[in-house]
C-alpha cells in the first residue's frame, strides 16, 4: 500500500523524505514523489514512475532545498502508475499525498468540475486537493478547508497536506489507514508508521480513527472527527521496532526466514511457561473457552493459511467447531453467528481492510473478538477484545515468512489452552504438547541447514512454468502456502491442493514438465499421501517429496528430490514444513532474478478492498 511521510524540518528535507520512503518500500509501490516549499513559499514537486532510484535520479538533476515537505510511494489503484498520477497531487494552494481510497471521488469530481476546478489526473486522490483548493479559494484558512473537506470524503484513507506560503504547517488526517506523528527537536514528522520515522525520532503518537493533526516545528495539535482538540498518548518506540536493516542478507525475505528460530522462541516465551510445561496466555480473556459454541477464524492471504492450520488444532485438541473463511468473503456473506461465539482474526499488519471490516461485523453481531497480530498498535489490535501478539518483529519482505510461523506458534498455544479449558486435553497432553512447542526453535534451526540442498533444487523448479503442491491434514494448508509463496515471488504458476482432491481434477495436468511438491510428514495420513504420489509417478510426474526419515524410507516412489526433515511431533510439523517451501520459493525467485522483497503488483499491507 502507499506510504506517507511529512517533515517540518530545520534543514533541507528532500533527502530525508526519500530515506523515509525507502523504509516504507516494504509496503509495495509503483511510483513515488516528493513536494517541498522552496524559499518557504513556492511549491516544487519531483515525481517518478517505478522505484525510488528513479526519483533519486530526478532529484539529483533537479535538487530541492526546501525545509518542509511531504513524500509518497504510490501503489496504483485508480489510474496507471505514471508520473502524472504519482503523488503529491497539487493545485496552486495545496499539495496532497494520499493512502487508501476516496470512494465518492466521482461525485466530488463532478461537483468540483461544475464549480470550475480543473483536474489534472485520473486518480481518486485528486478530489482531495481540489476540494481543499476550492474552500481556500472561498477564503478559508488551510485547517478550516481541510476540516470541511474531510467531512465530505467517504472511504478509508490517510492524508498529508502541504500549503504554499505556509512554511510551518503540514496537516495530516487518518481514517482507516494508519498515520503516526513523530516529535523531534524543533522538527515534527508524519509517517505511515514508526518505521518511516525511525531515523528521526522514537517519540511517536498514533492518530485515532477520524483524527486530523496540524503539525508545526514546535507543536502538534490533534483534532478528533468532530474537530475538537484532543490529546493522544506519545509512546517511545522501542529500538527493536526499528530493526529494519538487511544485515548480511541479500534480501529481507532471506533475513526473515533465518530469524525464525529466534522470533518463534520469543513468541512462544510469551505464551508458554516452559519450565512448568503449561500454556500461560498473556492477556486475561473476557471469554471462557469452555463456554464457546463456535470459533470463527477470519484472515487474508498467508494469515488465512495459518488460520486453516489452526482449524485442525482447535477441532482436534478442543473439539471446538471452527468455521474459517477469507475475510473478503466472510464480511459480505454476513454469516449468522452463535451467541457464545469467538471470532479470531489473524493479521500480520493488523490493518488489512477486509479483515478489519469482518472484525467490526463480528463485534456488531455480539461475538467475542480476539486477534493474532504482529503490529500491536494496529487498528485490528486496538479494536479487538483480546490481543495475542506475534513477536516476529517488523516483517519487511512482502511475502510473509516469519510472521506466518509466529502466527502458527500463537495459534497452537491458544488451541492447547482451549483444549485444557474444555477438558479435552489432559494435563499430560498439555505437558507433551508444550514441550513439543518448546523444542520448535531448535528444530527450525536444523531445518535451515537444509538450505544448500533446497537452493540446488530451486534451479530445477525455476525451469518449470507450473508447479503443484499437495498435502493432507495440517500439511494441506502448508501446500497452499507453498504454492502462494512460489507464485508471489517467482511468478511461476503454482497451485496447492488437498492430496485427496488430486483425482478430482489436477491429475489431468500431470506430465514430465510439472514438478509436484508433496508435503508429507510420516503421520497417520502418510499412507494415503503415498497413494497419491504413486498416481503422480505412474503418469510420469516429477515428485519433490518433503518428509522425515521414516517417510523417506517408506515412500517407495522415485523422486526428483527428497528433502528429509527432522522427526517432529505432529503438532509442530506445520511450522517446520513451512520452511522448506519458503526457502524453495525464495531461491527459485533469486534464480529467476525477480524483485524478491517487493514482487510486482503486491503490497505488504492491503488497506483497501
Ligand atoms: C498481503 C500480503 C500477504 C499477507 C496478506 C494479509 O497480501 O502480501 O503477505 O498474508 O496481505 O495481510 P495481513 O497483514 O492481514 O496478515
Amino acid at each position: 500500500m502507499c506510504g506517507i511521510i511529512g517533515i517540518v524540518g530545520l534543514e533541507p528535507v528532500a533527502g530525508h523524505l526519500v530515506d523515509a520512503l525507502k523504509r516504507l518500500e516494504y509496503r509495495g509501490y509503483d511510483s513515488a514523489g516528493v513536494a517541498t516549499l522552496e524559499s518557504g513559499s513556492h511549491l516544487a514537486r519531483r515525481r517518478a514512475e517505478g522505484k525510488l532510484r528513479n526519483l533519486e535520479a530526478r532529484l539529483a538533476k533537479e535538487p530541492l532545498a526546501g525545509l518542509i515537505g511531504i513524500g509518497h510511494t504510490r501503489w496504483a489503484t485508480h489510474g496507471a502508475p505514471t508520473e502524472a498520477n504519482a503523488h503529491p497531487h497539487a493545485t496552486s494552494r495545496v499539495a496532497v499525498v494520499h493512502n487508501g481510497i476516496i470512494e465518492n471521488f466521482r461525485e466530488l469530481r463532478a461537483e468540483l468540475e461544475a464549480k470550475g476546478q480543473v483536474f489534472a489526473t485520473e486518480t481518486d486522490s485528486e478530489a482531495v486537493p481540489q476540494m481543499v483548493d476550492w474552500y481556500m479559494g472561498q477564503g478559508d484558512a488551510p485547517a478550516t478547508a481541510v476540516a470541511k473537506t474531510l467531512k465530505r470524503l467517504t472511504g478509508a484513507f490517510a492524508l498529508a497536506f502541504l500549503f504554499p506560503g505556509h512554511d510551518d504547517l503540514i496537516i495530516g488526517a487518518r481514517r482507516g489507514s494508519p498515520l503516526a506523528v513523530g516529535w523531534g527537536e524543533g522538527e515534527m514528522f508524519l509517517g505511515s508508521d514508526a518505521i518511516a520515522l525511525a531515523p528521526f525520532t522514537d517519540r511517536v503518537a498514533y492518530l485515532e480513527e477520524g483524527d486530523w493533526v496540524e503539525i508545526t516545528r514546535a507543536s502538534a495539535t490533534i483534532h478528533d472527527e468532530t474537530d475538537a482538540v484532543v490529546e493522544r498518548p506519545i509512546a517511545i518506540v522501542s529500538a527493536a521496532a526499528f530493526q529494519v536493516d538487511r544485515g548480511n542478507y541479500r534480501h529481507f525475505m532471506a533475513k526473515e526466514i533465518h530469524e525464525q528460530p529466534e522470533v518463534i522462541g520469543h513468541t512462544l516465551a510469551h505464551f508458554l511457561d516452559l519450565a512448568g510445561s503449561t500454556v500461560r496466555l498473556p492477556n486475561p480473556t473476557a471469554f471462557d473457552w469452555a463456554k464457546l459454541d463456535r470459533l470463527s477464524i477470519v484472515a487474508c492471504g498467508t494469515a488465512y493459511y495459518a488460520g486453516l492450520v489452526a482449524k485442525y488444532w482447535f477441532e482436534q485438541f478442543a473439539r471446538l467447531p471452527v468455521e474459517i473463511d477469507v475475510a473478503s468473503e466472510f464480511r459480505y456473506r454476513e454469516p449468522p453467528l452463535p451467541k457464545n461465539g469467538l471470532a479470531l482474526f489473524v493479521s500480520q499488519s493488523g490493518e488489512t481492510a477486509d479483515t478489519l471490516a469482518s472484525l467490526r461485523y463480528c463485534k456488531a453481531e455480539g461475538q467475542h473478538t480476539a486477534s493474532v497480530v504482529n503490529v500491536k498498535t494496529s487498528t485490528i489490535a486496538r479494536e479487538s477484545e483480546a490481543i495475542f501478539p506475534t513477536l516476529a518483529g517488523p516483517e519487511i519482505g512482502v511475502a510473509s515468512t516469519k510472521a506466518f510461523t509466529c502466527q502458527l506458534s500463537v495459534l497452537a498455544s491458544l488451541a492447547i489452552a482451549a483444549g485444557r479449558a474444555r477438558g479435552v486435553l489432559t494435563r499430560d497432553d498439555e505437558i507433551r504438547l508444550v514441550r513439543a512447542l518448546g523444542d520448535l526453535p531448535g528444530l527450525i534451526a536444523r531445518v535451515l541447514r537444509l538450505e544448500p540442498k533446497i537452493e540446488k533444487l530451486a534451479r530445477e523448479i525455476a525451469k518449470a512454468t507450473d508447479v503443484l503442491y499437495l498435502g493432507r491434514g495440517s500439511a494441506y494448508p502448508i501446500a497452499l502456502e507453498g504454492a502462494l509463496k512460489l507464485k508471489e515471488i517467482s511468478y511461476i504458476h503454482a497451485e496447492g491442493y488437498a492430496a485427496g482432491e488430486l483425482k478430482h481434477g489436477p491429475i489431468a495436468l500431470i506430465d514430465e514438465a510439472m514438478p509436484v511438491v508433496v508435503i508429507a510428514p510420516h503421520d497417520k495420513l502418510f499412507e494415503k499421501t503415498v497413494s497419491n504420489m504413486q498416481e503422480v509417478a505412474a503418469r510420469g510426474g516429477r515428485i519433490v517429496l518433503v518428509t522425515d526419515e521414516r517417510g523417506a524410507a517408506a515412500a517407495g516412489v522415485e523422486t526428483l528430490e527428497t528433502i528429509v526433515m527432522p522427526d517432529a511431533p505432529d503438532l509442530v510439523a506445520p511450522m517446520i514444513y513451512a520452511l522448506p517451501v519458503q526457502m524453495l520459493a525464495y531461491h527459485t525467485a533469486v534464480f529467476m532474478g525477480t524483485d524478491v522483497d517487493q514482487p510486482r503488483n503486491l503490497a505488504k499491507s492491503v488497506t483497501v478492498e
